[in-house]
């Protein structure tokens, strides 16, 4: 596995050090991480049954090429690599705050139709919601005395979703969500969360919220480590973070014309020679990497290809690389969707499941907290 940027980041921490500057805790924790899910890329590809992942999605709108790209082929890849994996669709996060909250079950059903067509499968991966779940829920309240609100209002993922909010007050749940979410990974013990770096400080809470109830209880949970992706950053049609609300997005569930029609929005420059040069044409790059990564060439390479075609030529060869490559994944997702039922069943099944091992696992904590009156 390759990590971008890794090398030239290790280089600077020696370099500071060396010049006895002491780097952020931030960039070294970060660091630390890197190096640590290159090791457990390692031992997945030994062991792969040392590792439960969890993971998951809102289910706020249909996923895009942003998200395929980022996370669920990651995803898929280390499903078929052997490790358990359990997907949790967080509709209780829908709710924190500044997501709109319509539509829910047409959108929870949408996203179990993404997944099942970019290759996550039921029959191995556990596909599953908060709502269904009462005894993950449960576990949110003993794990909510194990922290002070101190250390939430410290967490820049609440802090930046607070400031998102616009200076509205910040509901309860949205305060306390890193809890919640420290619930979802350790009511089934997982010990591994693919996530980007954006997320670690959850997991760093829920990792805390562990030690701390092992420490005073019984010792019943793992301490999740996080799995950073290796990925490239891919960006949206003008350049920005991919998002729905910017409109964007290439949406997995758009087919080829709305594809075509989208990349013509797209955002390049007027020199007519196509260079990867992600500092100076971050949106020439990125159209690149986005070709890139649908046809698993180096982006230097496609650039070179085109020559001196211009952002017409460019917008060409990356609408064929997408296309070809969500394909297969956009055949089987407009089958799925007709078949709400079947739908409907994979997620019964996926919650049966997580009910089970939520119910096992707070058994676990009863006795631990000696809270189990019945014998
Ligand atoms: N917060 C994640 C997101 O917004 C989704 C999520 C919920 C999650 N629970 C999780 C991710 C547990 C990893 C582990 O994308």
């Amino acid at each position: 596995m390759v990590y971008p940027g890794l090398s030239t980041k290790i280089d600077r921490v020696n370099h500071e050090s060396a010049s006895s500057e002491i780097s952020s805790d931030i960039e070294k924790s970060l660091l630390r991480s890197i190096a640590r899910s290159q090791e457990i890329e390692e031992e997945i590809a030994t062991d792969p049954s040392k590792f439960r992942i969890l993971t998951g999605d809102r289910p706020t709108g249909r996923l895009h090429l942003g998200h395929y790209l980022g996370t669920l082929d990651n995803r898929v890849r280390l499903q078929d690599a052997g490790v358990e994996t359990w997907v949790i669709i967080a509709d209780y996060q829908v709710i924190m705050d500044r997501d709109e909250a319509g539509h829910l079950s047409q959108r929870v059903l949408d996203l179990v139709a993404d997944y099942l067509a970019v290759g996550i499968d039921p029959s191995r991966s556990t596909i599953f919601t908060h709502s269904a779940i009462p005894a993950l829920n449960q576990l949110m309240l003993p794990f909510l005395s194990m922290i002070t609100d101190s250390e939430l209002r410290r967490n820049p993922t609440v802090k930046a979703e607070h400031e998102a909010t616009g200076g509205r007050p910040m509901s309860g749940l949205l305060f306390t969500y890193p809890v919640h979410q420290a619930a979802d990974i350790l009511f089934c013990k997982a010990n591994l969360v693919p996530v980007g770096k954006d997320q670690l400080p959850h997991l760093e809470t829920s990792r805390v919220i562990a030690r701390r109830f092992n420490d005073k209880y019984d010792a019943i949970f793992p301490l999740p480590e996080a799995l950073l992706s290796t990925t490239a950053n891919v960006l949206g049609i003008d350049g920005e973070k991919m998002s729905k609300s910017r409109g964007n997005t290439i949406e997995l569930a758009m087919d080829e014309d709305e594809t075509a029609k989208q990349l013509r929005r797209a955002v390049t420059d007027s020199d007519r020679v196509i260079t990867f040069d992600p500092v100076n044409r971050p949106e020439v790059a990125n159209l690149l990497q986005i070709a890139a990564s649908c046809t698993g060439r180096k982006p230097e390479d496609i650039a070179a290809d085109i020559g001196d075609g211009g952002g017409a030529k460019l917008k060409a060869v990356v609408t064929e690389a997408v296309n070809e490559r969500l394909r297969p994944i956009r055949a089987k997702r407009s089958e799925l969707v007709s078949d709400r039922s079947f739908l409907a069943s994979v997620l019964a099944q996926g919650n049966a499941k997580a009910n089970n091992v939520a119910e096992e696992t707070l058994d676990q904590v009863r006795q631990a907290m000696d809270m189990n009156y019945q014998g």
